[in-house]
Protein backbone atom coordinates (compact mmCIF):
# COMPACT_ATOMS: atom_id res chain seq x y z
CA UNK A 1 0.00 0.00 0.00
CA UNK A 2 1.10 3.57 -0.72
CA UNK A 3 0.51 6.42 1.96
CA UNK A 4 0.23 10.02 1.76
CA UNK A 5 0.22 12.81 4.41
CA UNK A 6 -3.58 14.25 5.36
CA UNK A 7 -2.21 17.90 4.76
CA UNK A 8 -0.40 18.97 8.05
CA UNK A 9 -2.39 16.92 10.12
CA UNK A 10 0.74 14.60 10.70
CA UNK A 11 -1.00 11.88 9.92
CA UNK A 12 0.34 8.83 6.90
CA UNK A 13 -2.97 7.65 5.44
CA UNK A 14 -3.37 4.85 2.93
CA UNK A 15 -3.85 6.05 -0.45
CA UNK A 16 -7.02 4.05 -1.16
CA UNK A 17 -9.78 4.61 1.80
CA UNK A 18 -12.90 2.09 2.38
CA UNK A 19 -16.43 4.08 2.15
CA UNK A 20 -18.54 2.29 4.04
CA UNK A 21 -21.85 3.73 2.21
CA UNK A 22 -22.03 0.78 -0.79
CA UNK A 23 -21.50 -2.00 1.65
CA UNK A 24 -22.88 -5.37 0.10
CA UNK A 25 -26.52 -6.06 1.41
CA UNK A 26 -29.24 -9.20 1.72
CA UNK A 27 -32.22 -8.71 -0.17
CA UNK A 28 -32.04 -5.68 -1.91
CA UNK A 29 -32.05 -3.51 1.16
CA UNK A 30 -29.82 -1.10 1.90
CA UNK A 31 -30.50 -1.63 5.45
CA UNK A 32 -29.40 -5.47 5.66
CA UNK A 33 -25.90 -5.11 5.49
CA UNK A 34 -24.33 -8.94 4.48
CA UNK A 35 -22.18 -8.63 7.61
CA UNK A 36 -20.12 -11.87 6.74
CA UNK A 37 -18.99 -10.55 3.14
CA UNK A 38 -18.58 -6.96 4.49
CA UNK A 39 -16.74 -8.03 7.19
CA UNK A 40 -14.13 -10.23 5.06
CA UNK A 41 -13.70 -6.76 2.88
CA UNK A 42 -12.33 -4.99 5.18
CA UNK A 43 -10.81 -7.42 7.20
CA UNK A 44 -8.93 -8.12 3.91
CA UNK A 45 -8.36 -4.46 3.03
CA UNK A 46 -6.76 -3.39 6.69
CA UNK A 47 -4.63 -6.92 5.89
CA UNK A 48 -3.47 -5.38 2.66
CA UNK A 49 -2.71 -1.94 4.33
CA UNK A 50 -5.67 0.26 3.88
CA UNK A 51 -5.95 2.02 7.22
CA UNK A 52 -8.98 5.16 6.99
CA UNK A 53 -12.71 4.15 7.30
CA UNK A 54 -15.24 6.67 6.37
CA UNK A 55 -18.97 6.24 7.35
CA UNK A 56 -21.94 8.64 8.58
CA UNK A 57 -24.82 8.52 10.26
CA UNK A 58 -27.24 7.83 7.88
CA UNK A 59 -25.54 4.95 5.56
CA UNK A 60 -27.04 2.11 5.46
CA UNK A 61 -29.54 3.66 7.61
CA UNK A 62 -27.56 3.91 10.32
CA UNK A 63 -26.31 0.43 10.21
CA UNK A 64 -23.00 1.00 8.91
CA UNK A 65 -21.84 2.65 12.21
CA UNK A 66 -23.24 0.10 14.17
CA UNK A 67 -21.73 -2.67 11.95
CA UNK A 68 -18.74 -0.54 12.11
CA UNK A 69 -18.45 -0.61 15.65
CA UNK A 70 -19.08 -4.47 16.16
CA UNK A 71 -16.16 -4.93 13.79
CA UNK A 72 -13.44 -2.65 14.99
CA UNK A 73 -14.28 -3.30 18.58
CA UNK A 74 -12.18 -6.35 18.78
CA UNK A 75 -8.54 -5.16 18.78
CA UNK A 76 -9.07 -3.77 14.93
CA UNK A 77 -10.32 -0.26 16.09
CA UNK A 78 -6.51 1.39 17.34
CA UNK A 79 -5.32 -0.02 13.50
CA UNK A 80 -7.41 2.34 11.60
CA UNK A 81 -8.44 5.96 11.46
CA UNK A 82 -12.44 5.91 11.85
CA UNK A 83 -14.31 8.89 9.83
CA UNK A 84 -17.52 9.58 10.21
CA UNK A 85 -19.83 12.56 9.99
CA UNK A 86 -22.12 15.09 11.85
CA UNK A 87 -25.51 14.58 9.90
CA UNK A 88 -25.90 18.81 9.46
CA UNK A 89 -29.83 18.59 7.65
CA UNK A 90 -31.07 17.18 10.84
CA UNK A 91 -29.17 19.79 13.05
CA UNK A 92 -31.76 21.88 14.26
CA UNK A 93 -30.51 23.09 17.81
CA UNK A 94 -27.39 23.15 19.85
CA UNK A 95 -28.16 20.63 22.09
CA UNK A 96 -28.93 18.32 18.71
CA UNK A 97 -24.76 18.58 18.28
CA UNK A 98 -23.78 16.78 21.59
CA UNK A 99 -27.32 14.80 20.78
CA UNK A 100 -26.02 12.59 17.68
CA UNK A 101 -22.17 12.97 18.46
CA UNK A 102 -23.22 10.36 21.89
CA UNK A 103 -25.35 8.52 19.62
CA UNK A 104 -22.49 7.53 16.84
CA UNK A 105 -19.67 7.45 19.84
CA UNK A 106 -22.11 4.56 21.69
CA UNK A 107 -23.05 2.76 17.94
CA UNK A 108 -19.50 2.91 16.67
CA UNK A 109 -17.97 1.76 20.24
CA UNK A 110 -15.42 3.55 20.75
CA UNK A 111 -14.46 7.05 22.67
CA UNK A 112 -12.98 9.21 20.34
CA UNK A 113 -13.23 9.75 16.11
CA UNK A 114 -9.99 10.37 14.41
CA UNK A 115 -11.74 12.19 11.39
CA UNK A 116 -15.06 14.19 11.95
CA UNK A 117 -16.66 15.59 9.60
CA UNK A 118 -19.83 18.42 8.78
CA UNK A 119 -21.84 15.99 6.62
CA UNK A 120 -22.65 17.75 3.24
CA UNK A 121 -22.32 21.35 3.36
CA UNK A 122 -23.76 23.31 1.22
CA UNK A 123 -24.64 27.14 1.58
CA UNK A 124 -27.96 26.78 3.74
CA UNK A 125 -26.69 24.32 6.33
CA UNK A 126 -23.57 25.76 6.96
CA UNK A 127 -25.01 29.42 7.75
CA UNK A 128 -27.30 27.15 10.08
CA UNK A 129 -24.85 25.19 11.54
CA UNK A 130 -22.60 28.23 12.50
CA UNK A 131 -25.31 30.41 13.70
CA UNK A 132 -26.15 27.31 16.20
CA UNK A 133 -22.09 27.24 16.96
CA UNK A 134 -20.90 24.38 15.75
CA UNK A 135 -17.10 25.89 15.30
CA UNK A 136 -17.20 26.39 19.07
CA UNK A 137 -18.92 23.06 19.77
CA UNK A 138 -16.09 20.92 17.90
CA UNK A 139 -12.89 23.03 19.08
CA UNK A 140 -14.37 21.90 22.47
CA UNK A 141 -14.46 18.29 21.18
CA UNK A 142 -11.14 18.70 19.74
CA UNK A 143 -10.07 19.82 23.30
CA UNK A 144 -11.38 16.91 24.90
CA UNK A 145 -9.80 14.34 22.80
CA UNK A 146 -12.99 13.29 21.59
CA UNK A 147 -11.91 14.79 18.07
CA UNK A 148 -8.52 14.62 16.47
CA UNK A 149 -9.31 15.59 13.33
CA UNK A 150 -11.76 18.12 11.95
CA UNK A 151 -13.02 18.58 8.53
CA UNK A 152 -16.32 18.69 5.85
CA UNK A 153 -17.58 17.26 3.34
CA UNK A 154 -19.20 19.38 0.43
CA UNK A 155 -21.72 19.57 -1.86
CA UNK A 156 -22.18 23.04 -3.71
CA UNK A 157 -20.72 25.45 -5.88
CA UNK A 158 -17.18 26.83 -5.70
CA UNK A 159 -17.50 29.88 -3.96
CA UNK A 160 -19.28 28.57 -1.44
CA UNK A 161 -16.43 25.81 -1.00
CA UNK A 162 -13.98 28.83 -0.84
CA UNK A 163 -16.23 30.76 1.76
CA UNK A 164 -16.12 27.23 4.06
CA UNK A 165 -12.83 26.83 3.73
CA UNK A 166 -11.97 30.59 4.55
CA UNK A 167 -14.25 30.91 7.94
CA UNK A 168 -11.99 28.86 9.85
CA UNK A 169 -8.28 28.66 10.02
CA UNK A 170 -8.33 25.46 11.81
CA UNK A 171 -9.58 23.11 9.31
CA UNK A 172 -7.96 19.98 8.79
CA UNK A 173 -8.81 18.22 6.03
CA UNK A 174 -12.04 18.40 3.38
CA UNK A 175 -13.59 15.79 1.48
CA UNK A 176 -15.11 16.54 -2.46
CA UNK A 177 -16.69 15.02 -5.28
CA UNK A 178 -13.65 14.93 -7.50
CA UNK A 179 -12.73 12.36 -10.75
CA UNK A 180 -11.69 13.37 -14.03
CA UNK A 181 -15.09 13.78 -15.24
CA UNK A 182 -16.24 16.16 -12.09
CA UNK A 183 -13.09 18.96 -12.76
CA UNK A 184 -15.88 21.82 -13.48
CA UNK A 185 -18.23 20.37 -10.60
CA UNK A 186 -19.34 21.62 -7.19
CA UNK A 187 -15.93 22.38 -5.54
CA UNK A 188 -13.89 21.16 -8.57
CA UNK A 189 -10.38 21.05 -9.63
CA UNK A 190 -10.92 25.11 -8.44
CA UNK A 191 -11.43 23.84 -5.14
CA UNK A 192 -9.06 21.25 -5.10
CA UNK A 193 -6.14 23.39 -5.40
CA UNK A 194 -7.69 26.28 -3.17
CA UNK A 195 -8.05 23.83 0.07
CA UNK A 196 -4.42 22.01 -1.03
CA UNK A 197 -2.84 25.54 -1.16
CA UNK A 198 -4.30 26.71 2.33
CA UNK A 199 -3.05 23.22 4.21
CA UNK A 200 -6.17 21.00 4.55
CA UNK A 201 -5.77 17.44 3.12
CA UNK A 202 -7.99 16.62 0.35
CA UNK A 203 -9.93 13.16 0.69
CA UNK A 204 -11.77 12.14 -2.86
CA UNK A 205 -15.56 10.54 -2.24
CA UNK A 206 -17.23 9.79 -5.82
CA UNK A 207 -13.85 8.74 -7.64
CA UNK A 208 -16.10 6.76 -10.36
CA UNK A 209 -19.04 8.60 -9.98
CA UNK A 210 -20.72 6.08 -7.72
CA UNK A 211 -19.74 3.40 -10.52
CA UNK A 212 -20.61 5.23 -13.59
CA UNK A 213 -16.93 5.59 -14.57
CA UNK A 214 -16.44 1.76 -14.46
CA UNK A 215 -18.83 0.51 -16.19
CA UNK A 216 -18.63 -0.38 -20.08
CA UNK A 217 -18.43 3.15 -22.11
CA UNK A 218 -19.84 4.03 -25.65
CA UNK A 219 -17.80 2.91 -28.22
CA UNK A 220 -16.49 5.84 -29.17
CA UNK A 221 -15.46 6.71 -25.65
CA UNK A 222 -14.29 2.84 -25.08
CA UNK A 223 -12.19 3.62 -28.32
CA UNK A 224 -10.25 6.35 -27.32
CA UNK A 225 -9.31 4.17 -23.90
CA UNK A 226 -7.54 1.88 -26.34
CA UNK A 227 -5.07 4.72 -26.87
CA UNK A 228 -3.47 4.47 -23.10
CA UNK A 229 -0.21 2.55 -23.63
CA UNK A 230 -0.66 0.43 -20.28
CA UNK A 231 -3.90 -1.88 -20.18
CA UNK A 232 -6.12 -0.23 -17.42
CA UNK A 233 -9.79 -1.00 -16.44
CA UNK A 234 -12.25 2.06 -16.77
CA UNK A 235 -12.09 1.86 -12.94
CA UNK A 236 -8.49 2.02 -12.58
CA UNK A 237 -7.90 4.25 -15.31
CA UNK A 238 -10.46 7.22 -13.19
CA UNK A 239 -8.70 6.24 -9.68
CA UNK A 240 -5.31 6.99 -11.28
CA UNK A 241 -6.08 10.09 -12.73
CA UNK A 242 -6.54 10.94 -9.18
CA UNK A 243 -3.21 9.45 -7.68
CA UNK A 244 -1.62 10.81 -10.34
CA UNK A 245 -1.79 14.45 -8.23
CA UNK A 246 0.22 14.49 -5.62
CA UNK A 247 -2.03 16.67 -3.35
CA UNK A 248 -4.75 13.92 -3.21
CA UNK A 249 -4.49 12.53 0.26
CA UNK A 250 -7.02 9.47 0.09
CA UNK A 251 -9.28 8.06 -2.46
CA UNK A 252 -12.62 6.81 -1.08
CA UNK A 253 -13.80 3.85 -2.88
CA UNK A 254 -17.48 2.37 -1.77
CA UNK A 255 -16.19 -1.15 -2.69
CA UNK A 256 -19.80 -3.01 -2.59
CA UNK A 257 -17.94 -6.87 -3.61
CA UNK A 258 -14.46 -8.41 -3.20
CA UNK A 259 -13.50 -8.24 -6.84
CA UNK A 260 -13.89 -4.38 -6.38
CA UNK A 261 -11.97 -4.62 -3.21
CA UNK A 262 -8.96 -6.68 -4.50
CA UNK A 263 -8.90 -5.07 -7.65
CA UNK A 264 -8.83 -1.12 -6.06
CA UNK A 265 -5.99 -2.29 -3.61
CA UNK A 266 -4.09 -3.96 -7.03
CA UNK A 267 -4.35 -0.63 -8.26
CA UNK A 268 -3.14 1.49 -4.72
CA UNK A 269 -0.71 -0.81 -4.78
CA UNK A 270 0.69 1.28 -8.11
CA UNK A 271 -0.41 4.76 -7.38
CA UNK A 272 2.36 6.92 -7.72
CA UNK A 273 1.98 11.01 -8.09
CA UNK A 274 2.91 12.16 -11.68
CA UNK A 275 3.61 9.06 -13.69
CA UNK A 276 0.80 9.77 -16.43
CA UNK A 277 2.18 11.08 -19.65
CA UNK A 278 1.06 14.02 -20.96
CA UNK A 279 -0.65 11.88 -23.67
CA UNK A 280 -2.51 9.76 -21.26
CA UNK A 281 -3.47 13.15 -19.77
CA UNK A 282 -4.62 14.53 -23.21
CA UNK A 283 -6.86 11.42 -23.31
CA UNK A 284 -8.77 12.13 -20.00
CA UNK A 285 -9.29 15.39 -21.64
CA UNK A 286 -10.89 13.33 -24.74
CA UNK A 287 -13.18 11.21 -22.88
CA UNK A 288 -14.51 13.87 -20.76
CA UNK A 289 -15.20 16.43 -24.02
CA UNK A 290 -16.99 12.91 -25.75
CA UNK A 291 -19.06 12.55 -22.41
CA UNK A 292 -19.94 16.43 -22.55
CA UNK A 293 -20.89 16.14 -26.46
CA UNK A 294 -23.15 13.60 -25.92
CA UNK A 295 -25.36 15.89 -24.07
CA UNK A 296 -27.95 18.33 -25.67
CA UNK A 297 -27.23 20.53 -23.08
CA UNK A 298 -24.27 22.33 -21.57
CA UNK A 299 -25.59 23.34 -17.75
CA UNK A 300 -22.46 24.89 -15.69
CA UNK A 301 -24.68 24.82 -12.60
CA UNK A 302 -24.42 28.49 -11.74
CA UNK A 303 -27.61 28.32 -10.88
CA UNK A 304 -28.22 31.79 -12.84
CA UNK A 305 -31.73 30.30 -13.34
CA UNK A 306 -32.70 29.88 -9.41
CA UNK A 307 -34.28 30.60 -7.24
CA UNK A 308 -37.65 29.51 -9.48
CA UNK A 309 -40.68 31.59 -8.38
CA UNK A 310 -42.52 27.99 -8.52
CA UNK A 311 -39.21 26.66 -6.55
CA UNK A 312 -38.52 24.17 -9.10
CA UNK A 313 -35.22 22.39 -8.96
CA UNK A 314 -34.45 23.54 -11.30
CA UNK A 315 -30.46 23.19 -11.77
CA UNK A 316 -30.60 19.46 -10.38
CA UNK A 317 -33.13 18.50 -12.85
CA UNK A 318 -30.91 19.78 -15.80
CA UNK A 319 -27.81 18.05 -14.05
CA UNK A 320 -29.87 14.98 -14.10
CA UNK A 321 -31.49 15.18 -17.52
CA UNK A 322 -27.17 15.78 -18.13
CA UNK A 323 -26.28 12.92 -16.47
CA UNK A 324 -28.35 10.22 -17.97
CA UNK A 325 -27.33 11.56 -21.75
CA UNK A 326 -23.87 11.39 -20.54
CA UNK A 327 -23.70 7.74 -19.30
CA UNK A 328 -26.42 6.54 -20.22
CA UNK A 329 -27.91 5.80 -16.72
CA UNK A 330 -31.68 5.76 -16.66
CA UNK A 331 -31.82 3.68 -13.73
CA UNK A 332 -29.67 6.07 -11.24
CA UNK A 333 -31.19 8.84 -13.55
CA UNK A 334 -34.63 8.02 -12.21
CA UNK A 335 -33.37 7.34 -9.18
CA UNK A 336 -31.96 10.69 -7.86
CA UNK A 337 -34.64 12.32 -10.35
CA UNK A 338 -37.74 10.44 -7.74
CA UNK A 339 -35.91 10.05 -4.30
CA UNK A 340 -33.93 13.10 -4.46
CA UNK A 341 -35.99 15.68 -5.92
CA UNK A 342 -38.72 16.63 -3.21
CA UNK A 343 -42.03 15.91 -4.69
CA UNK A 344 -43.05 20.22 -4.58
CA UNK A 345 -39.40 20.62 -6.81
CA UNK A 346 -39.98 18.49 -9.85
CA UNK A 347 -40.24 19.86 -13.14
CA UNK A 348 -43.86 19.30 -13.58
CA UNK A 349 -44.26 22.05 -10.81
CA UNK A 350 -43.36 24.52 -14.11
CA UNK A 351 -45.46 26.75 -15.10
CA UNK A 352 -43.57 27.96 -18.00
CA UNK A 353 -43.44 32.09 -16.85
CA UNK A 354 -39.64 31.79 -18.57
CA UNK A 355 -38.29 33.68 -15.53
CA UNK A 356 -35.70 31.38 -15.68
CA UNK A 357 -34.54 31.45 -19.09
CA UNK A 358 -33.95 35.08 -19.15
CA UNK A 359 -31.60 35.09 -16.51
CA UNK A 360 -29.58 31.68 -17.98
CA UNK A 361 -26.28 32.57 -19.37
CA UNK A 362 -26.34 29.85 -21.73
CA UNK A 363 -29.62 30.12 -23.42
CA UNK A 364 -31.29 26.79 -22.63
CA UNK A 365 -34.56 26.26 -23.46
CA UNK A 366 -34.92 25.57 -19.97
CA UNK A 367 -38.40 24.74 -20.04
CA UNK A 368 -38.34 22.44 -22.32
CA UNK A 369 -35.90 20.49 -21.13
CA UNK A 370 -37.62 20.24 -17.86
CA UNK A 371 -40.43 19.22 -19.49
CA UNK A 372 -38.40 16.05 -21.04
CA UNK A 373 -37.15 15.49 -17.95
CA UNK A 374 -40.41 14.95 -16.09
CA UNK A 375 -41.38 12.46 -19.17
CA UNK A 376 -37.97 10.70 -18.98
CA UNK A 377 -37.60 10.64 -15.21
CA UNK A 378 -40.94 10.54 -13.46
CA UNK A 379 -41.84 7.15 -12.15
CA UNK A 380 -44.66 6.77 -9.49
CA UNK A 381 -43.37 3.63 -7.89
CA UNK A 382 -39.90 5.27 -6.88
CA UNK A 383 -40.93 8.10 -5.45
N1 LIG B 1 -19.64 12.97 2.52
C1 LIG B 1 -20.44 12.87 1.51
O1 LIG B 1 -21.25 13.75 1.27
C2 LIG B 1 -20.29 11.64 0.66
C3 LIG B 1 -20.99 11.50 -0.52
C4 LIG B 1 -20.74 10.39 -1.30
C5 LIG B 1 -19.80 9.47 -0.87
N2 LIG B 1 -19.14 9.61 0.30
C6 LIG B 1 -18.13 8.63 0.80
O2 LIG B 1 -17.20 8.40 -0.24
C7 LIG B 1 -17.14 7.01 -0.51
C8 LIG B 1 -16.80 6.82 -1.97
O3 LIG B 1 -17.84 7.31 -2.80
P1 LIG B 1 -18.58 6.29 -3.72
O4 LIG B 1 -19.02 5.12 -2.91
O5 LIG B 1 -19.59 7.05 -4.48
O6 LIG B 1 -17.36 5.80 -4.64
P2 LIG B 1 -17.23 5.40 -6.15
O7 LIG B 1 -15.95 4.68 -6.21
O8 LIG B 1 -17.42 6.59 -7.03
O9 LIG B 1 -18.44 4.42 -6.44
C9 LIG B 1 -18.50 3.15 -5.83
C10 LIG B 1 -19.14 2.20 -6.81
O10 LIG B 1 -18.25 2.04 -7.92
C11 LIG B 1 -18.28 0.71 -8.37
N3 LIG B 1 -16.91 0.16 -8.24
C12 LIG B 1 -16.00 0.34 -7.25
N4 LIG B 1 -14.84 -0.29 -7.54
C13 LIG B 1 -15.03 -0.88 -8.75
C14 LIG B 1 -14.20 -1.69 -9.59
N5 LIG B 1 -12.95 -2.00 -9.27
N6 LIG B 1 -14.72 -2.13 -10.76
C15 LIG B 1 -16.00 -1.82 -11.12
N7 LIG B 1 -16.82 -1.06 -10.37
C16 LIG B 1 -16.34 -0.59 -9.19
C17 LIG B 1 -19.30 -0.03 -7.51
O11 LIG B 1 -20.56 0.15 -8.17
P3 LIG B 1 -21.52 -1.10 -8.44
O12 LIG B 1 -21.77 -1.71 -7.10
O13 LIG B 1 -22.71 -0.46 -9.08
O14 LIG B 1 -20.75 -2.02 -9.35
C18 LIG B 1 -19.31 0.80 -6.25
O15 LIG B 1 -20.51 0.69 -5.53
C19 LIG B 1 -18.51 6.49 -0.08
O16 LIG B 1 -18.53 5.10 0.09
C20 LIG B 1 -18.73 7.27 1.17
O17 LIG B 1 -17.99 6.68 2.23
C21 LIG B 1 -19.36 10.70 1.05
Amino acid sequence: MQYRKLGRTGLQVSVLGFGAMRLPVLDNDTKKIDEKLAEKMILYAIDKGVNYIDTAYPYHGGESERFLGRLLKGGLREKVLLATKLPCWSINDSTDFDKYFTEQLEKLQTDYFDCYLLHALDKESWKKICDLGVLEWCEKKKAAGKIKFLGFSFHDQYSVFKQIVDAYDNWDFCQIQYNYMDTNYQAGKRGFEYASRKGLGVIIMEPLRGGQLAEDPPAEIADLWKNFSSARSYADGALQWLWNQPDVSIVLSGMSNMQHVKENIASAETAQPNILTSKELDLYKKVRREYIKRSPIRCTGCKYCEPCPQKVAISSILGVFMMNAMYDDLKRSRTVYNKFIQADARADKCIECGECESKCPQNIKIIKWLKEAHQKFYVEDEV
